[in-house]
């Protein structure tokens, strides 16, 4: 793709007039940064300063003149895969405006010829998965009062993107490595909107999310259909990682490598209980329970029919203890066994395709399967 204008010549005043207010850098407005800015702030991207490698490329951590710390991601997607330059910067402007205490704060981009970067808030803990549910070694005691305010945070971001603001946004890639933790160890939602923008036009789900297999609803996967719901789904993935401790699948087992199945034998089974993380035995009764009934709502919201999911604000509700669990019926959960579920738009129309992501996305609850 050919880059027609330079930013000085593309976008209206607006855009580059908008500066940040000293000081009150929470409320910071979305603005372009250059690319010289980016180079000292980072040291020239020295490798020192690197914090995180993703699907989109390599993110640095940077001090911008005003003393404020930022999280820089370099885009490496291929030019093809992204919009003209006019549209790329109105759509991340959009991001940018979006603000929540538990969303991350786009600040800001730098388009430099080929090269693509966006500005983040600089989150001190990094992800939920790097200090919390990394490797046994590496990770942090995960208290339930922790786990409490990272699964409500998590949610109040998501119920703000899907119901309060308009037109609402669709994470689309929602997983523990997007859940960033501040100072305080608050969480904040990362990246949303992102998987949308830097869309792979080849397939209906990106590389980059198919790459996060486990979190993938099903029906996002069979037909490229993306809503809200399949955000509650990965929602719900993200809750029984949050109580289990678990991983999302687990490459060594070869019966119930998939967390849902896990936590869906142990609900069948009457025994939640064994889902909990053995890390919080001696935890109290009151959050015991607490603990069986976010994994139900993690099922509710993984359930294989998208409307019987609930909405994001439901969730909050439910956790916070504001609607009743105690009857709520809970029907079996979907699932994206491989990659090869994943429809490409090699095959757009094939109905080969669609039935056998399907037939993929069903058989693994088989009994034969689960008996495997
Ligand atoms: N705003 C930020 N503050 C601190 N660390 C960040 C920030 N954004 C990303 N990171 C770190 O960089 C890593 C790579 O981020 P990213 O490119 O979004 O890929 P992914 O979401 O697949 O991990 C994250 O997992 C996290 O460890
Ligand atoms: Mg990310």
């Amino acid at each position: 793709m050919k880059i027609l204008c330079s930013l000085s010549t593309c976008f209206s005043p607006s855009f580059q007039d908008q500066t940040t207010h000293q000081g009150r850098e929470s409320e910071a407005t979305f603005r372009i940064f250059t690319h010289s800015e980016l180079k000292s702030a980072t040291r020239s991207f020295d490798s020192s300063n690197k914090i995180g490698e993703g699907g989109f490329g390599t993110v640095y951590k940077g001090r911008l003149r005003d003393g404020t710390f930022v999280a820089v991601k370099v885009l490496s997607i291929e030019l093809d895969s992204l919009r003209g330059e006019k549209e790329f910067v109105a759509e991340l402007g959009t991001l940018g405006d979006i603000k929540h205490q538990n969303l991350v704060t786009l600040r800001g981009c730098c388009v430099e010829g080929a090269h693509r970067y966006l500005v983040y808030e600089y989150m001190e803990n990094n992800s939920l998965h790097r200090y919390f549910l990394g490797s046994q070694e590496g990770r942090m005691r995960f208290s339930w009062e922790s786990r409490r305010e990272v699964a409500i945070g998590v949610a109040r971001g998501l119920a703000y993107l899907h119901e309060e603001i308009k037109p609402h946004v669709v994470h689309r890639d929602i997983k523990a490595r997007n859940i960033l933790l501040d100072q305080n160890l608050r969480p904040k939602v990362s990246d949303f909107g992102l998987a949308k923008l830097l869309r792979d036009d080849k397939s209906y789900v990106s590389t980059q999310v198919a790459g996060t297999l486990g979190y993938l609803a099903p029906e996002y996967a069979s037909s490229g259909k993306v809503t809200r719901k399949s955000d509650v789904y990965s929602y719900g993935i993200l809750l029984l990682q949050i109580v289990s401790g678990l991983p999302v699948v687990d490459p060594y087992q070869d019966k119930q490598r998939f967390l849902v199945e896990k936590a869906w034998a142990a609900y069948e089974a009457g025994d939640l209980t064994k889902m909990v993380d053995a890390e919080l035995n001696e935890e109290s009764v009151a959050e015991e329970e607490e603990s069986i009934r976010f994994l139900k709502v993690g099922l509710l919201c993984t359930q294989e029919t998208a409307k019987l999911r609930p909405r994001m604000s439901e969730v909050v509700e439910m956790l916070s203890n504001k609607i009743e669990m105690l009857n709520v019926s809970i029907s079996k959960p979907g699932l994206v066994p491989d990659l090869r579920a994943i429809r490409t738009r090699n095959a757009p129309h094939s109905e080969v395709s669609t039935s056998s992501a399907a037939a993929h996305a069903s058989s693994i609850w088989s009994s034969s399967n689960l008996a495997r």
